[in-house]
């Protein structure tokens, strides 16, 4: 069962300066809603009881938007506003499931995981990244009844541009299950062109089981000097551990460039 997610939110943003240099990239609105909203709604539609926020000291203030509510009770004490009411609940809904660690250095996705893994009860659970946003599909749900069809690991898979290979993790596929699931047999992060073992990039879904924080936990710093999480998952396949890519047929939106930001925010207004 998938019953918690995590989400890595202690990154700094700078590819969105200079709206990012006070402001949490996270809590900006998208179309009149923060971005992250987009992703815990997807996740309670997915079934997940549980959130596990990792932020940083600088990234507090999305503590303080779910958890600083005196501003809420003192409102709907004065007045009676059925908006004001309607958007309290839905935070007190957020509050209940959300709970907090610490990164405070930026030193990779591979080291956010691995503040995790106290409070991981299951063998396998979810991890949204927050610049990734996936509309008209809820990602997170196909990808949970891959997960418990095959019972293995499942990452998210999109065909993208030879010439952007060196944005993303990149897969190399094996078996083909089904029209939409392929096993992995390799996973490499950000390769050039020429080392680029296809097109199949990783976007940021993930049903990660839990013995990937062994790995992180005596992993050395790959590309960039970070530890990525991509580095723990190709050690796990060298181990023969089943990693499934599934190609979803949701949107794929990507907030945590200017121009994708801002192209966000129109897909989701058409939408
Ligand atoms: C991260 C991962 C990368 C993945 C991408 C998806 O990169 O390291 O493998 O393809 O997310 O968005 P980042 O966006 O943090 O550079």
């Amino acid at each position: 069962m998938i019953k918690q997610a995590i989400i890595p939110l202690a990154g700094l943003g700078t590819r969105l300066l200079p709206l990012t240099s006070v402001f949490a990239k996270e809590l900006l609105p998208i179309n009149g809603k923060p971005g992250i909203e987009y992703i815990l709604d997807e996740c309670i539609e997915a079934g997940i009881k549980e959130v596990v926020f990792i932020i940083s000291q600088k990234k507090k203030m999305i503590k303080d938007y779910f958890y600083k509510d005196s501003f809420y009770k003192n409102l709907i004490k004065k007045k009676k506003d059925s908006r004001i009411n309607k958007e309290y609940k839905k935070i007190l809904r957020y509050k209940k499931m959300i709970k907090f660690v610490y990164q405070n250095k930026p030193l990779g996705t591979g080291d956010a995981v691995l503040k995790t893994q106290k409070l991981i009860k299951n063998n396998f659970f979810l991890m949204l990244l927050p610049d990734d946003l996936i509309i008209k599909q809820n990602c997170s749900k196909s990808m949970i009844q891959v997960h418990n069809r095959y019972k293995s690991s499942v990452m998210a898979s999109l065909k993208v541009n030879k010439k952007d290979v060196s944005r993303w993790g990149i897969y190399k596929l094996g078996k083909k299950i089904n029209k939409k699931n392929y096993l992995i047999n390799d996973v490499v992060e950000k390769p050039s062109i020429n080392r680029a073992p296809s097109n199949k990039a990783v976007i940021g879904r993930y049903i990660l089981p839990k013995k990937i924080f062994t790995k992180l936990l005596n992993q050395k710093p790959g590309k960039g000097g970070e530890i990525h999480i991509t580095d723990a998952i190709q050690s796990l396949i060298k181990d023969e551990n089943k990693f499934i890519a599934h190609n979803f047929s949701g949107k794929y939106l990507d907030c945590g460039s200017m121009h994708g930001y801002i192209n966000s925010n129109l897909e989701i207004f058409k939408s």
